[in-house]
């Protein structure tokens, strides 16, 4: 360096000056402005690390190909709007291939209740009834018993076309009929699966306590039993497309049995409490899918992180709200798009704690595993959900996360 003398050293600024063209600047120099601008880790890698994290032990060997499939093109279904004239639209989808998975389910079940009459007769003709059925009929039996509430909740108006497993032809968009109301709502086909299981009766009335944008309360209307329907959400915005979805696909007066409201569903109670039927709570929660792939209103962001831990009180506290709005007797279904067990099964163990110790509420859980059975051709469910029955999210099924969890009281 002292050979360089004073020339040499002013060189070797000048060199530091004016680095190379495509040479990498000296970091020092810009420090300030390099700390600034640093890239955020953006919330979907966050999302994804925290789901590597709790899923893989939650989900163990089979969340590698959930992952896949959350970070893939989702499913949808098409869901008939049946306050449409849309008539040849089952006969147009059913050319593409599509079927209602929900009739189909029907059809199955059934096939089931007649093989288990057949079963039933057969081995009425032998000693020892049991012994004698084949294993085919023993299942058909042993379905066919289980599904009796079911049978009601399928035999709903609900249809929603789906294509074949493994098949992602997309459909087209919905059109309107002379009226102007549209032929088919476009959603996660899995969302359904909370509307069945509240199975609405004629003349219910039905509580959708975290109603926007309002695809299950469409579903809740196309059952066309609901005596009527309250569908609040906090949010004003997101009420408006609520009122956009009843605009476009429901007659002025099956609109009119409808009341939009925008409460905080948590204080519920001190509106009308312990008068329905039927309350859906389907809870804010982290939205796996789109917290995994969209960047735009992404809970993982670092400056929501209080929000995203005080997600698992807020839907308590609306499950509560929940339980407490249905009369004795009555039945709620509480659902989350997400794959954590605390924001599924341990919100239901908890409400059903705090219902009994502080409201002397007493609730059961009724057994819903039957939709595993009777819906397996379309969803991938969780085999090992300890409370509740949950849809895995597959490359040749790709809907869901869907969790659902039916509560009674009593
Ligand atoms: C999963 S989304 C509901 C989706 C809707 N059920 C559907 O099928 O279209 C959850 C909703 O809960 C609403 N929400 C959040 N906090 C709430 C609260 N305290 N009371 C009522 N609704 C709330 C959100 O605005 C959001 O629209």
């Amino acid at each position: 360096m002292a050979a360089l003398g004073r020339r040499g050293r002013a060189a070797g600024a000048l060199l530091r000056r004016a680095p190379a063209p495509g040479a990498a600047p000296r970091r020092h120099r810009h420090k300030e402005k390099w700390a600034a601008t640093a890239p955020r880790i953006p919330a979907t890698r966050l999302a994804l690390h925290h789901f590597d994290a709790s899923y893989s032990l939650h989900l163990g060997a089979l969340w590698p190909s959930v992952r896949a499939g959350l970070l893939c093109e989702q499913k949808y279904g098409a869901l008939l709007n049946n306050f449409a004239a849309a008539d040849h639209v089952p006969e147009e989808l059913e050319l593409l291939d599509a079927t209602d998975f929900i009739s189909e389910a029907s059809l199955k079940m059934q096939q089931w209740q007649r093989g288990a009459a057949v079963g039933e007769a057969a081995s009425g003709c032998q000693e020892g009834s049991g012994e004698g059925r084949t294993g085919m009929q023993a299942e058909m039996v042993t379905q066919a018993e289980m599904s009796p509430p079911l049978c009601a909740s399928i035999s709903s108006k609900i249809k929603c076309y789906t294509f074949p497993r493994g098949d992602i032809t997309r459909f087209r968009p919905a059109r309107p009929d002379g009226l102007g109301l549209l032929d088919y709502y476009l959603m996660d086909a899995a969302s359904l699966l909370p509307v069945l299981a509240l199975n609405v009766q004629p003349d219910d009335f039905v509580l959708d306590l975290c109603a926007a944008p309002g695809g299950k309360t469409l579903a809740l209307l196309q059952t066309g039993f609901c005596g009527h329907l309250a569908a609040n959400d906090v949010s004003v915005s997101r009420t408006k497309r609520l009122y956009q979805i009843l605009h476009s696909y429901v007659p002025r007066e099956v609109g009119d049995t409808v009341s939009v409201t925008s409460y905080d569903g948590r204080d519920w109670d001190q509106v009308k409490g312990g008068t329905f039927h039927k309350v859906l709570v389907d809870v804010p929660c982290t939205t796996d899918r789109h917290s995994a792939m969209e960047e735009d209103n992404n809970i993982f962001h670092k400056r929501r992180t209080k929000e995203r831990q005080m997600l698992p009180m807020l839907q308590l506290q609306l499950l509560m709200a929940g339980i407490l709005a249905a009369r004795p007797g009555g039945a709620v279904v509480y659902s989350t798009c997400s794959l954590s067990p605390l924001q599924n099964e341990c919100v239901v163990e908890r409400a059903l704690d705090v219902a009994r110790a502080q409201f002397n509420i007493s609730l059961h859980t009724e057994d819903l595993s039957h939709f595993r059975t009777l819906f397996q051709d379309t969803f991938s469910f969780f085999s090992d959900c300890q409370l509740g029955e949950l849809v895995l999210p597959h490359l040749t099924a790709n809907f869901g996360p869907m969790y659902f969890c039916k509560l009674r009281r009593v």
